[in-house]
């Protein structure tokens, strides 16, 4: 008999993808056929930024063909999983299956005064504690209330059901299932500031205090529940859909961090550090994030967070707004024309700042710049801010208490770069390591849809190839410098923002 194979559909900030995957008998997973759509970015004003859902569909639609194709038909698959840009919220007509304005993406700022007045009246310990994040416009909540508000009548009618909200991933399995669910996970859930982390569930004190009717949120569902079958006429089958996990929560499950103790980090358009928990929910003092982990196999695991909104994103402004670049590989050679920074430092807080500072006024900030600075420094400041960041993060981990990593999973386009990665060796004092095969979100929904249609017995599996390593090397004097100059600029773009 053929392996069975998974259809796992990535949707990400800047693409969409879907991988087929082929699972050996023994449990290995492997790719056999790719495609991908570039998504169009909208920014209506400062600090807005925005997606078409309805594209976000169509492409999801079109990439899940040619894979399907490609792969040899609909036949062998078993089960589809799907991981996502998460945060970002859609607001759609049950009647039409339509969306009712575009998409607010994670990274858009537009609701930083509601998010300001509800700080001001004291709220935010109490969303903390049921949530484990912070009063934010980054999270879900207050975008929902902001579309609802642009809707005639549009709390009546979501009360009425006749308007649906949800991340990503419930606007793709309500078009998948054609109308028949509207669910999601609670790795997303976990993402909206509604869901209280301790029973799953929404808090119904939490969808008041924002003003999100409970009608007109998706059922919450774990990571590797069935969560619907595919409309037969879509794919040319009723595939179930069984695996779905926020794109960072799914990453950690790529890599098999499924432990307590264990940790990755994703650099795509911004850079997530989710460390596991295991079963505890650790309140952070340090700004990070507590969230969800994982949860499939009747087990759940925690996590702490911490969300960095601009890394390959500054690399892409070095190539489309600055054009410092024609094609961001090129950054990599350019950085290493120079023998150091020259004391230049790029703060990219194009849409403000987030752990463990928090800070969503903040705008992009250089310092440092002399007669002698050119776009090398420029493109060299930018790549050093992701190592920077990264240390922002860690010493923000070891500040929750958490034991210092063994060693740094790292994956995500940025970790093509070999100065970026050597670089956050050099500063975080930390051995990185980057697994051969780099699909690590896709294959961590892929994983759990695999387990949740019983085609493996596992969500863990080993890895195929050894990892790429790079040790520390730098000198204790010279990283000091490097992270004084680094607080400096930091200190710059917040006082800026206030
Ligand atoms: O929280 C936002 C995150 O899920 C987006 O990830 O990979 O699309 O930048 P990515």
């Amino acid at each position: 008999m053929k392996n069975a194979l998974i259809l796992s559909i990535d949707q990400g900030t800047t693409s969409t993808r879907a991988i087929a995957f082929e699972v050996s008998d023994k449990g290995v997973f492997s790719v056999l056929a790719v495609s991908q759509i570039e998504l169009a970015q909208h920014f209506p004003h400062s600090g807005w930024v925005e997606h078409d859902a309805a594209e976000i569909w169509r492409a999801v639609l079109q990439t899940c063909r040619e894979v399907v194709t490609k792969a040899g038909g609909i036949e062998r698959f078993a089960a589809i999983g799907i991981t996502n840009q998460r945060e970002t919220s859609v607001i759609w007509d049950v009647q039409t299956g339509e969306p009712l304005h575009r998409a607010i993406v994670w990274q858009d700022r537009r609701t930083a005064p509601e998010m300001d007045a509800l700080k001001a009246a004291g709220h935010e310990e109490a969303v903390r504690a049921q949530t484990g994040l912070i009063l934010d416009p980054y999270f879900s909540a207050s975008k929902y209330a902001w579309l609802l508000d642009r809707v005639e009548n549009g709390r009546e009618r979501a009360k009425a059901g006749e308007i649906k909200l949800g991340t990503i991933d419930s606007w793709l399995m309500w078009k998948l299932t054609g109308g028949q669910s509207h669910v999601t996970d609670v790795t997303n859930a976990a993402r909206t500031n509604l869901m209280a982390l301790q029973t799953l569930n929404w808090s119904p004190s939490l969808c008041e205090l924002f003003g999100v009717p409970l009608a007109a949120l998706p059922e919450i569902r774990p990571s590797d529940a069935r969560f619907g079958d595919c409309e037969p006429s879509l794919l040319g089958k009723a595939v179930p859909i069984h695996g779905v996990a926020g794109d960072q929560q799914s990453a950690l499950v790529g890599h098999g961090a499924l432990e307590a103790g264990e940790a990755k980090i994703t650099y795509g358009t911004g850079a997530f550090l989710v460390a596991n928990t295991g079963e505890k929910i650790v309140k952070s003092k340090a700004r990070l994030l507590a969230t969800m982990g994982w949860a499939a196999d009747g087990k759940v695991r925690y996590a702490l967070e911490g969300s960095i909104f601009s890394a390959g994103s500054a690399v892409q402004w070095l190539r489309d707004g600055l054009k410092a670049l024609s094609d961001s590989r090129q950054s990599e050679a350019i950085a290493q024309t120079l023998p150091d920074n020259g004391g230049v430092y790029l703060v990219p807080g194009f849409t403000g700042l987030g752990a463990p500072w928090w800070e969503p006024d903040a705008r992009g900030t250089v310092i440092g710049l002399t007669r002698d600075s050119g776009p090398a420094h420029l493109v060299r400041a930018a790549l050093e801010s992701l190592a920077y960041q990264t240390f922002d993060l860690l010493e923000a981990l070891e500040k929750d208490g958490a034991p210092k990593l063994k060693r740094l999973r790292v994956d995500g386009g940025v970790t093509a770069n070999a100065f970026v990665m050597q670089f956050i060796a050099d500063v975080c004092a930390i051995e990185v390591e980057r697994p051969a095969f780099q699909e690590m979100t896709a294959l961590g929904a892929a994983r759990l849809a695999a387990f949740g249609a019983g085609v493996t017995d596992t969500v863990w599996s080993p890895p195929q190839t050894a990892p790429a390593v790079w040790k520390p090397r730098m000198g204790e004097d010279e990283r000091t410098m490097l992270l004084k100059g680094w607080r400096r600029a930091v200190k710059a773009a917040i006082v800026a923002a206030q």
